[in-house]
């Protein structure tokens, strides 16, 4: 068999501070069971200060490193996926690597908003399957409640902050590992879920607008396209899946998602309840808690699917 990746370890970290819908309800005009019917949240991770793009990355990886049985030195690459970097530049991903103490190789941060883990994993499996680096992190962190309107009830109570990495390692073992990954992009669609501003503009460091109407009807239909897509080009059906990781924006899409799959529910993991949306973090966070507490196993196959403002989407099939 070909080179290819494997996920050898996760991680996450979860701000301290817990908010719930209650908390929420006291400064926005809303309430726990607006929220929690249409949605699934309960509650989300609100970070403080010091609880920045690049610590929580950096924690995560650490945590995925640990997993693996990893040295910093043995990272080749960093991709950390992120709508909300500390800075313009130097990447967020080179904090994590200075945090970490890696000396060699290279990082960089990619947008793709909630798909960027998805994109990122593709990435990092393109990279070592061509032989370029033999390893990579790639982690999703994000603190949302930075470009929150936290005057705006449509949107301030979807998101949460988070983070979550893995661990790549090269492989040529046949029965693990990134079996496919398949990316998708529609610019057009750019004005249904967008930021109105920029990172590094003090003027107008910019928040989350979106159209959840509309952004919800293309998520159940691009969500089952792409998984369809990964089961047809792995020549698999839809009882070959252990386990659905999908993107955690809302409880409903999920299910709509399971249901077209025809997988039940005990074999989705979930984390929107206490975590909100976490866009790039929430399927390493979901990931992390799965193998964590030892549902996700070794050999079992696992089917991500994101979608995400661009709008992004796409999906990944691994085996563990
Ligand atoms: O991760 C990126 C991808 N993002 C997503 O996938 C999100 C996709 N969209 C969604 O998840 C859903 O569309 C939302 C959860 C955002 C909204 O659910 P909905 O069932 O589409 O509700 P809606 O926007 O149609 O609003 C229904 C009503 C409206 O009142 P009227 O116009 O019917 O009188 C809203 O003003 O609910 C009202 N509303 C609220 N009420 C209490 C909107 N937000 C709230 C709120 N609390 N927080």
């Amino acid at each position: 068999m070909a080179r290819h990746s494997f996920i050898a370890g996760t991680g996450a970290y979860l701000p301290e501070c817990i908010v719930t819908n209650d908390e929420l309800a006291r400064s926005v005009d809303t309430n726990d069971a607006w929220i929690h019917d249409r949605t699934g949240i309960r509650q989300r991770h609100i970070a403080g200060p010091r609880e920045t793009c690049a610590h929580m990355g950096a924690a995560a990886a650490r945590a995925a490193l640990c997993q693996a049985g990893a040295e910093p030195g043995e990272v080749d690459a960093v991709i950390l996926a992120t709508s909300t970097p500390d800075q313009a530049f130097p990447a967020t991903a080179l904090r994590v690597q200075a945090e970490l103490g890696i000396a060699n190789g290279f990082g960089f941060d990619l947008a793709a908003a909630c798909s960027g883990f998805i994109y990122g994993l593709s990435v990092a499996d393109g990279m070592i399957r061509t032989g370029q680096v033999r390893s990579a992190l790639v982690i999703g962190s994000e603190v949302y409640s930075r470009i929150m309107d936290w005057h705006d009830r449509t949107t301030c109570v979807l998101f949460g902050d988070g983070a979550g990495a893995v661990f790549l390692r090269a492989t040529e073992e046949p029965d693990r590992g990134v079996l496919s990954t398949h990316l998708h992009a529609q610019g057009g669609l750019g004005d249904i879920l967008y930021v109105d501003g920029a990172v590094g503009r003090h003027d107008r460091p910019g928040t989350l607008v979106m159209n959840g109407r509309e952004v919800f009807r293309h998520a159940v239909t691009r969500l089952v396209e792409t998984v369809e897509e990964a089961l047809a080009a792995n020549r698999l059906t839809h009882d070959a899946v252990d386990w659905l990781v999908p993107h955690q924006a809302n409880r409903r899409i999920i299910d709509a998602v399971a249901r077209k799959l025809g997988m039940n529910a005990e074999r989705v993991v979930v984390t929107v309840d206490r975590h909100a949306n976490t866009s790039a973090a929430s399927i390493p966070l979901a990931l992390a808690e799965a193998v964590g507490d030892g549902r996700i196993r070794r050999g079992d196959l696992v089917l991500m699917e994101a979608l995400g403002g661009g709008l992004t989407w796409g999906s990944a099939l691994a085996r563990f």
